[in-house]
């Protein structure tokens, strides 16, 4: 049976479903914040050791401004309520993605990355203003800076996720087969799961019929049966 480490979600279909239940999509933005609380809980039971969540992108600027910020005050709000539960639960929170937004929002993401950072149970990293794209750019950057040679080894450590292994299974939600530049390194051998259910409709149910799923899966990694 497969142990699973590394789950990494592209949580997607808010704004649809706001807009099926006929309100707007920000109400699927918060709905689907209640779907994140479920997850997390279900990961922790699961002992599921890495949640990546991919919650904005580095695309996702083009957006109107109103439902960018109210993102981001969701997010805010989010946070003050629920960091001392995460930190409670040994929740480490890391922010993976460039950390260029208000000074209020990063003083906040910094706090909270640092309050947790020495848990070690579940270790969600949150995917915000990230690109993966972006992420290599910079990491061949580093590399140069540190005068390393480029091999996948320094490729890999020099990524946000550079001391994380590699997601065994990722899951994309919102009836949509793509990648939308998410973890494009990182994936390179995981088990990709795509879900017809819109984020805010995604339940533990599913979460586990996934994880079930994925435990009967042979991964030959290139090898042969
Ligand atoms: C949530 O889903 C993902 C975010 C970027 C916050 P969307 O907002 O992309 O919802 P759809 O795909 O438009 O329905
Ligand atoms: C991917 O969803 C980004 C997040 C879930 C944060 P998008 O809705 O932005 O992806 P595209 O634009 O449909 O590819
Ligand atoms: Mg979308």
């Amino acid at each position: 049976m497969n142990p699973i480490k590394h789950v990494a979600i592209i949580m997607d279909g808010n704004g649809r479903w706001g807009i099926n239940k006929k309100k707007s999509r920000n109400y699927g933005h918060q709905q689907g914040l209640k779907t994140v609380e479920k997850i997390i809980i279900e990961s922790l039971k699961k002992n599921i050791r890495y949640l990546t969540l991919f919650a904005f992108s580095t695309e996702n600027w083009k957006r109107p401004k109103s439902e960018i910020k109210f993102l981001f005050s969701l997010l805010e709000k989010f946070l003050i309520k629920k960091i001392k539960a995460f930190h409670k639960n040994k929740i480490k929170l890391f922010i993976i993605g460039k950390k260029n937004f208000s000074k209020k929002l990063n003083n906040l993401l910094n706090e909270s990355e640092r309050l947790t950072s020495k848990n070690n149970k579940l270790q969600i990293n949150l995917a915000l203003n990230y690109g993966s794209k972006s992420e290599i750019v910079s990491t061949f950057d580093i590399i140069k800076k540190k005068g390393l040679k480029i091999s996948e080894k320094t490729i890999s450590k020099n990524l946000y996720t550079g001391n994380i292994p590699d997601p065994d299974i990722l899951i994309r939600t919102g009836n949509t087969n793509r990648l939308s530049n998410f973890l494009l390194w990182q994936l390179a051998y995981s088990e990709i799961f795509f879900e017809k259910k819109l984020w805010p409709d995604f339940n533990k149910k599913d979460y586990n019929r996934i994880i079930n799923n994925y435990k009967k899966i042979k991964r030959n990694f290139g090898d042969i049966q």
